[in-house]
């Protein structure tokens, strides 16, 4: 693993937009893994400036998210695909037809979740997966637990990672989803590149146990070990149990 700590979370946010947009420039069809949640909020807000000062052209890249609740799709306060045309989508002009997302108003989650992984394998597989981590070390929504799930599938949100989100719903737990969909853990290490990224304190024991500690079904993210090319960009504050 190679590992970028940074001091704040705006250089984190700078370097990996650099890194992302130096990416699309050189291969215009990339295809790119994107997260939700608070930590990659600095990184797009990053990402669209720096588009816009480059013209950067972001027509054939597509986009596939890791995770939705369930119950929730395009339009819903609290989905994950609101906040991506919100946060991303909208401002680079990225159209819905260059967006891979899983539905969660879907009749048949299943199928939906078997649609998802053909559409990504369809699109030539990811090139650049980003990654969050829970301070459970969870990743996507592969909860720890006695096991793990390959394919991408149903999950059931532990009370922990609901609570995480209860901002994305007025601060409003009970308005939190208790299931998702997730990416499995095997359409995560399929990818060919991921980096993983990590802001806060409340992060440092996720990232030490992901890092140095050994493989687990209590920190989905201890399996990212075995991926041949897998970055952090830390601020200081996650990597301080690292030494
Ligand atoms: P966060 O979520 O960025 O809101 O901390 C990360 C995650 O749970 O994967």
């Amino acid at each position: 693993m190679h590992i970028s700590v940074f001091d704040h979370e705006g250089a984190l946010a700078a370097a990996l937009a650099t890194r992302v947009a130096d990416l699309v420039a050189a291969r215009p069809a990339t295809v790119l893994g994107l997260p939700t949640g608070r930590t990659p909020l600095p990184f797009y807000e990053q990402l669209v400036a720096l588009s816009r000062a480059r013209g950067l052209d972001w027509s054939e890249v597509r986009t596939f998210n890791l995770d939705e609740f369930v119950g929730l799709g395009a339009g819903d306060p609290g989905s994950y695909r609101r906040f991506m045309e919100e946060r991303l989508f909208a401002p680079l002009g990225i159209a819905p037809g260059q967006v891979g997302f899983l539905d969660g108003r879907a009749g048949d989650l299943e199928a939906e979740c078997a649609r998802y992984e053909a559409a990504i394998a369809a699109a030539g597989g990811i090139d650049l997966q980003l990654l969050g981590i829970g301070a459970n070390g969870h990743i996507g929504f592969n909860e720890p637990g006695d096991h793990l799930e390959a394919p991408t599938h149903v999950v059931t949100l532990l009370a922990r990672s609901r609570a995480a989100n209860a901002l994305w719903f007025g601060g409003e737990l009970a308005r939190v989803p208790g299931q998702a969909l997730s990416m499995g853990m095997a359409a995560i290490l399929r990818s060919r590149e991921i980096i993983l990224l990590a802001t806060g304190a409340e992060k440092a024991e996720a990232v030490q146990a992901a890092v140095r500690g050994p493989l687990t079904t209590r920190v989905p993210a201890s399996f990212l070990q075995l991926h041949p090319r897998v970055s952090l960009f830390l601020d200081a504050e996650a990597a301080e149990r690292l030494g």
